[in-house]
């Protein structure tokens, strides 16, 4: 196929919401409220729109309307994600800050939750000295929602430059790395 180039101004901006299966709209409503102070923009009922069988609940970080959004299929017996038999779905999902203040106020508040962190904190560097090797220069770590969805919480992510090589969040550039398509 041979598809043009996407012009940078018309380019989408950014990956935006998720809609998430929740075996409990109160549960994860809960959990998203407390860990992340997310606050719910509107909820609604399965069937209260006539196309949408679904409960759902919409719910914001800031102004725009929705970041992430709770569907429960009434009509859907639901098991955890640790059931190995499944369809393909979403490794994991993320939720940048704006720096290391706001990411250690966030990993000091999932320990506070109890939550289980099941992988980091971790710096996904070769470059970084205490990188493990990984990609992409930002700090991260790794929860379970109630229905085990793993969200990664990070700060730091590189930036790669029109011509393809990277700059950590610090303005240093980071040695033997170059991104494969520019
Ligand atoms: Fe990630």
């Amino acid at each position: 196929m041979n598809l043009k180039r996407i012009p940078q101004d018309l380019k989408v901006s950014r990956c935006h919401h998720v809609s998430l299966e929740v075996a409990d709209v109160e549960t994860s409503l809960i959990f998203y409220r407390d860990f992340l102070g997310m606050k719910l923009s509107e909820r609604h009922k399965a069937g209260e729109n006539k196309n949408i069988p679904f409960e759902m609940a919409f719910l914001r970080l800031h102004a725009q309307h929705h970041d992430l959004v709770l569907t429960h299929d009434p009509e859907r017996k639901y098991t955890k994600k640790t059931n190995k038999k499944s369809p393909a779905g979403i490794h994991h999902f993320a939720f940048e800050c704006l720096d290391r203040k706001s990411f250690l106020f966030y990993l000091s508040r999932a320990k506070q939750m109890n939550l289980t962190i099941v992988r980091g904190p971790v710096v996904h560097s070769s470059f970084h000295p205490e990188g493990d090797g990984t990609w992409g220069e930002n700090e991260s770590f790794y929860v379970l929602d109630p229905d085990e969805h793993r969200i990664e919480i990070f700060c730091d992510m590189a930036t790669i430059s029109d011509s393809g090589d990277y700059v950590n969040a610090y303005g240093s550039p980071v040695p033997e790395t170059r991104a494969e398509e520019v």
